[in-house]
This record gives structure tokens, sequence and C-alpha cells, in this order.
């Protein structure tokens, strides 16, 4: 499933979606985003948005955080500056061009990973889901938001078949639930905090990780092993 879509593809993709972006998928995403946004300000002070986009996130936050973006995409990453440039988001306190599967930060950096719509995109999931782990505090959050794959019934059908045709506009809807949980599993310092459907008609999950600390780990390991 990884590498279907490699960082040519994403680049070329996103290259393409800049200049439209807010306009096409800013009402489309707003549910979601604002959904993740307000997880990520309950997690804590200092936030990390993974592909951060055109930064249309900025504007949820305030003077109570300090926001950080990367995003892939040297266009996207050129709205966002725009948009700091105005003067309205000082709480953001950075943004730059990264690729989430090689994070440029220090463990234990942030109290919250945010990645809205992103993790379906990335060519390896489970490493950018590794790296976003990496820089957490322990007892902070990843929080993701998505369009998961229908497991059963005529969504699961229709999915599919827009799956085939999806990739070259930088999207991959083919994505369970149940790939988060098992990476979540392997890992072992994180846990499944929350999963529900965000939205009208509940069209996209949110998913919050919460990192284990060092004791919760050690306990975990002794009730598997008991
Ligand atoms: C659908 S957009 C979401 C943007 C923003 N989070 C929002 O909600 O408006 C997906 C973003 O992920 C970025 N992206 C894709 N692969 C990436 C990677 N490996 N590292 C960092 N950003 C990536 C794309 O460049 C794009 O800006």
């Amino acid at each position: 499933m990884a590498g279907d879509l490699d960082r040519d593809t994403m680049e070329r993709a996103y290259a393409r979606w800049a200049p439209i972006y807010d306009a096409v998928c800013g009402p489309v995403f707003e549910k979601g985003r604002r959904a993740a946004t307000a997880a990520a300000k309950q997690a804590g002070r200092r936030i990390l948005e993974v592909g951060v986009g055109t930064g249309l996130s900025f504007q949820d936050y305030d003077a109570r955080h300090e926001v950080y973006g990367i995003d892939l995409s040297e266009p996207m990453i050129a709205r966002a500056r725009e948009r700091m440039a105005s003067g309205a988001f000082p709480h953001v306190k950075e943004v730059n061009v990264m690729d989430a599967h090689h994070l440029a930060y220090p463990d234990a950096m942030f109290d919250a990973v945010v990645a809205q719509f992103v993790i379906t995109l990335v060519e390896r999931p489970e490493r950018v889901l590794d790296e976003c782990a990496r820089v957490l505090k322990p007892g902070g959050e990843i929080i993701l938001v998505n369009h998961l794959y229908s497991e059963r019934g005529l969504a699961a059908a229709v999915e599919r078949w827009f799956a085939k045709h999806a990739h070259t506009f930088g999207l991959r809807p083919e994505f369970p639930f149940q790939r988060l949980q098992a990476w979540a599993e392997a890992h072992g310092g994180v846990e499944v905090a929350e999963r529900r459907r965000v939205a009208l008609l509940g069209v996209y999950t949110l998913v919050r990780f919460r990192k284990l600390a060092e004791g919760d780990r050690a306990a975990t390991r002794f009730a598997a092993a008991g």
C-alpha cells in the first residue's frame, strides 16, 4: 500500500493544490480541522502541526499556544508564510518545509502533534507516527483527523472504486482505522485515547493517541506478562 504515494507525486499534487486549496478544501475540511485543533488545545501549550498546509488552522489557536508547522510542499508553506506575515498570528512560531518521515525536532518537545488530513497521504504512515510519538512529551497526544475507510457495505464499494483513481490527486482514501490501532499496539509506548466520528454524517474520524509515561509503560508490560 505504501510506496504508491511517493514524495514526487505528493509534491506535484500539492504544487497544483496550493493556489486553490483554501477555496476548495477550506470549507470541506473545516469541521474536522476544528475538532482536531480543539483537542490539541486541551493537550497543552506547544503544538506541532504536521502537514500544516496553507495554515488554515492558525486562526483556531491564540496566545495561550505556541504553534509550529511543517509541510513537504514549498508552495503550501509559502502560503502559510503569507498568512503569518499578516501579523494576525503571533502564536505561530515557525513553519518549515520538512518531511514528516524525518522531523528535525528533538525528542519530547511538544505537548501535542496534530495531523489533519495527512496520515492517509504519507508514503510510510507508521514511520510518520513513530516520529510524531518521538517528538511528544510523555502524556502528550497525537491527534489525527481523516476520512477513514469504511470496512463494509455500499460505502466500502464506492471508496474502493474511488481509491483506484485518487492517487494522482495526492489522495489515498483506502485507509482503515485498524492500521492505526495496529501501529499503537506495535509501538508499545502509546495508547488509543479516543476514536470518534466528527462532522455532519460522521464523514471524518478523529483519533487521539496518548504517549505513555515510563511508569505506565512498565505497568502495561507487567499486566501483559501477567
Ligand atoms: C490535505 S492537505 C491538509 C493540510 C492541512 N492539514 C489542512 O487541514 O488544511 C495535506 C498536506 O500534507 C502535506 N504532506 C503530504 N505528505 C507529507 C509529508 N511526508 N511530510 C509533510 N507534509 C506532507 C501536503 O503537502 C499537504 O499540504
